[in-house]
């Protein structure tokens, strides 16, 4: 057995998550929908693109950065949204936009984020994304949008994927969505002081435990069951196209459409005005059994070609795989479970730290590429054989 002494990749981190957290929270967020075959996928083709070793080339300077809507990352990523995160460490949220500050990678605040958008704003030294759902009363999509804007927001992440809610098998064993019986409540409850490190920090210290965007919406919800009905019943499946050229009108910033998984749908993002699209299957959450966003990319990709700017999620676990996900047509992916698993486990400080490192793998495989520049990074850097 090794000592294991300092948490190094996504999967350390995963590991202490696992253990600090109450049971349902770490499925909530490491679960994905009935076998989680797509999660799997997500992660296993990344590992299956082999890199081409270049060597003897001046690799004396290699640079991470890169331009996206106009302002320059230190790296091609973007911390995903990611509901109740503010559940995971104690106003993880702040913790988070801070940590991609000092990255210099944008924080996209999820629509269900425990921490408000004002909240997050307060503690952000640039401004960060937002993302949202189409909810069925248009206007509290016209109020959120006023808000993230007023925050001084100006990529909004809209996510097109979540119509209906995929079925996940983890939350509903847990009682995630009800059906517990009183020994079920009571083993339920059990877990938190099982995990005396979080039910302090996190469950008591990191109050309150609201979704800090809806509060004003549902007025009488007492719990995150209530505010989870709510949310539920808003998520509206009638949603089309027509309804993302009704929220161009009124959004002015960028905006992102999040959850596209065919080129045909990668076109009518375009039709209907978005400036980028994220490749997405929604971390394998939704529709199990569909494909990888990575095998997606240059698909899509050859696509659209240069007209507009795409992004990537699922199974980025490394810096790594950031460099192969550029090569396949990507301009900056988006990361999801790592940042919290990190956060939960270290806080600020190991996020912190893992994004250093992330950058770190990303300059190690650009040089023994032979690639300086993330500009340069194409199918050239992989061994096809
Ligand atoms: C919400 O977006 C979720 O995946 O739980």
């Amino acid at each position: 057995m090794t000592l294991n002494l300092i948490p190094v990749t996504a999967q350390d981190y995963r590991g202490l998550a696992r253990k600090r957290l109450p049971r349902n929270l770490f499925d909530y967020i490491d679960g994905g929908a009935y076998t989680e075959t797509t999660l799997a996928a997500n992660v296993n083709d990344f590992e299956t693109i082999q890199l081409k070793q270049r060597v003897m080339r001046d690799i004396s300077s290699v640079n991470t950065s890169t331009k996206l809507f106009g302002e320059t990352l230190d790296m091609p990523l973007v911390l995903a949204p990611i509901g109740l995160a503010g559940m995971m460490a104690r106003r993880g949220e702040v913790q988070a936009v801070k940590a991609a500050g000092a990255a210099n990678i944008p924080f996209c605040l999820s629509t269900v984020s425990i921490c408000s958008v004002e909240e997050v704003a307060e503690a952000a030294k640039k401004p960060f994304w937002f993302q949202l759902y189409m909810m069925r009363d248009r206007g509290y999509v016209k109020a959120l949008l006023a808000r993230a804007k007023r925050a001084g927001c100006k990529n909004l992440v809209f996510t097109v994927d979540l119509a209906v809610v995929g079925a996940r098998y983890r939350d509903m064993r847990n009682g995630m969505a009800g059906g517990l019986n009183p020994w079920g409540k009571f083993r339920a409850a059990l877990e938190y002081p099982l995990h005396p490190a979080w039910l302090f920090d996190v469950g008591i210290k990191g109050k309150p435990h609201m979704f800090g965007n809806l509060s004003n919406l549902v007025p009488n919800a007492k719990s995150i069951t209530d505010f989870k009905n709510w949310i539920d019943e808003q998520f509206d499946p009638s949603c089309t196209w027509k309804d993302i050229e009704w929220l161009r009108d009124i959004w002015d910033g960028n905006l992102i459409i999040k959850g596209i998984l065919c080129p045909e749908d990668a076109k009518s993002a375009v039709s209907a005005g978005a400036d980028a699209i994220v490749i997405s299957n929604h971390g394998g959450r939704q529709l199990d059994g569909v494909s990888s966003g990575i095998a997606m990319t240059p698909r899509i990709k050859d696509t659209l070609g240069d007209t507009t700017t795409i992004l990537m999620d699922g199974g980025v676990r490394s810096g790594q795989d950031i460099i192969k996900a550029v090569a396949s047509g990507a301009d900056a992916v988006l990361m999801g479970r790592p940042w919290v698993w990190t956060l939960a486990a270290k806080g600020q400080a190991g996020l912190e730290t893992y994004l250093n490192t992330i950058k770190s793998e990303m300059r190690v495989s650009m040089a023994l590429t032979g690639t300086t520049n993330v500009s340069e990074l194409n199918q050239k850097i992989f061994d096809t054989g």
